[in-house]
């Protein structure tokens, strides 16, 4: 068998969370089974113009890599509503719980849901498409040996470097301070990115627009302070 015999789904690399939890409550399959057909990415492997997957025009796209259970995506669609936002999640309650927020509401218009592997979305997005990218609360991976599965790092910040637009913005959050060092070491030795940070209330506070989500609250329950790195995409050489 050829990796071209393979199902989309079997070509994803492989990911290393957990990708069910409990089984979903009526409503909520009712929702994975009318809603999500509605406003899901386009399965496959062909290019996707990005702008085009909208029931309207959009002024601009978002992505959301990992929004576990969507509060910060819902929360950013109701309050952007002429913004774009396609929302990348691989655990199947995370992406339900999404659907629950936004069902019955203007964002189901301009939300775009892939129940996958950002990693095997990002290749089939255009160069310079994104205006803003989150990542937030990545799952930390802490041990060293686990290392290469961090999100932030040399695998990932190539595409999203492509994929961001010029002065584009790439915002990571976590509360585990490998983590951030980590990120902060790849963001800052990556030629294509800036930190727009001038001092410590920069990465110690929330940015105006901040959405919190469950990670967030769950590490300031438990003490823990997040941190939020804000990088912008240099301008390309032309
Ligand atoms: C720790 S949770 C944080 C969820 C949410 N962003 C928050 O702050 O509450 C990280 C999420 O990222 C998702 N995730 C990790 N890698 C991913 C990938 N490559 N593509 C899509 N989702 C991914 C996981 O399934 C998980 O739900």
């Amino acid at each position: 068998m050829t990796d071209t015999d393979l199902s989309p789904e079997m070509r994803e690399p492989h990911f290393f969370g957990r990708r069910k939890g409990k089984p979903l409550r009526p409503g909520r399959a009712r929702l994975m089974e009318i809603l999500l057909p509605e406003i899901a990415v386009p399965a496959g492997e062909d290019p996707l113009d990005p702008a085009g997957l909208f029931a309207r025009p959009v002024s601009a796209v978002w992505l959301e890599v990992g929004f576990g259970g969507g509060e910060h995506l819902a929360g950013q669609a109701a309050a952007n509503p002429d913004v774009g936002i396609v929302g990348c999640e691989v655990f199947l309650n995370g992406v339900a719980r999404l659907l629950s927020l936004i069902d019955g509401s203007p964002a189901t218009q301009t939300v775009r849901v892939l129940h996958g592997d950002v990693r095997a979305l990002m290749p089939r997005l255009p160069e310079a498409c994104l205006d803003r990218a989150f990542v937030l609360f990545p799952d930390p991976w802490p041990k060293l040996r686990h290392a290469k599965r961090r999100f932030i790092g040399p695998d990932n910040l190539p595409q999203l470097s492509r994929l961001l637009k010029d002065g584009g913005e790439l915002r990571v959050a976590s509360d585990d301070m490998t983590y951030i060092r980590w990120a902060l070491r790849h963001l800052i030795d990556h030629p294509d990115f800036t930190w727009m940070a001038q001092g410590p209330d920069d990465w110690l506070g929330r940015p105006a627009d901040w959405v919190p989500t469950r990670y967030e609250q769950k590490a300031l329950r438990a003490g823990r302070a997040p941190i939020v790195l804000r990088f912008v995409r240099k301008p390309r050489a032309r």
